[in-house]
């Protein structure tokens, strides 16, 4: 699929999402994140996004696990080693669209099928992490679909 280059906003700006719940983090715990970010990215290291990321895996699990970890209660990991996420912007150099979305989601999924066994993730906050997962990455898509 050609990419003109031309960068798509979604309309309405950024979502209003209700943020997952600060429990999760007291729940799981920074090494649990960590492993469950390192299996999100190891699924996208085989999915049709493949290409997106770095060969050198985890390092890049991992900055985003630090991200997680502050999002879901923890202490803000990512702002200390990296600054503010601004995380539309961090996202511009990948071109991503509504496919690459769904394909990202799927990944994410996948893995929180498992989590509640393999990360002590709370199952009664699972939901509320989802959609705000469903919402938030649309906010990410910076590509409009090839009409082709
Ligand atoms: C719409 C689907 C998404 C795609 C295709 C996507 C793809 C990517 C790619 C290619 C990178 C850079 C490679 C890397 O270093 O990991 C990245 C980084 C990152 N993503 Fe996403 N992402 C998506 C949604 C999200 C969402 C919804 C969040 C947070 C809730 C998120 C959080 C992060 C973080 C924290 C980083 C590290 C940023 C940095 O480089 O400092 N991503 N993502």
């Amino acid at each position: 699929m050609p990419d003109t280059g031309e960068i798509y906003v979604p309309p309405g700006g950024p979502p209003q999402v209700t943020p997952p719940s600060r429990d999760i983090y007291p729940a799981m715990g920074e090494a649990n994140i960590f492993k469950m970010l390192e299996d999100v990215y190891l699924l996208l290291s085989q999915s049709k996004i493949a290409h997106m990321f770095p060969e050198d895996l985890i390092p890049a699990a991992h900055k985003s696990a630090a991200f997680f970890v502050g999002l879901l209660g923890g202490p803000p990991l990512y702002q200390q080693r990296y600054g503010s996420p601004m995380l539309r912007a961090r996202h511009l150099p990948f071109p991503i669209n509504e496919a690459d979305r769904q394909e990202w989601l799927r990944c994410f999924d996948e893995v929180l099928a498992r989590a509640v066994d393999k990360y002590a993730f709370p199952a009664e906050h699972l939901a509320g992490f989802r959609e705000f997962l469903h919402v938030f990455s649309g906010w990410m898509v910076n590509r409009e679909m090839s009409k082709e």
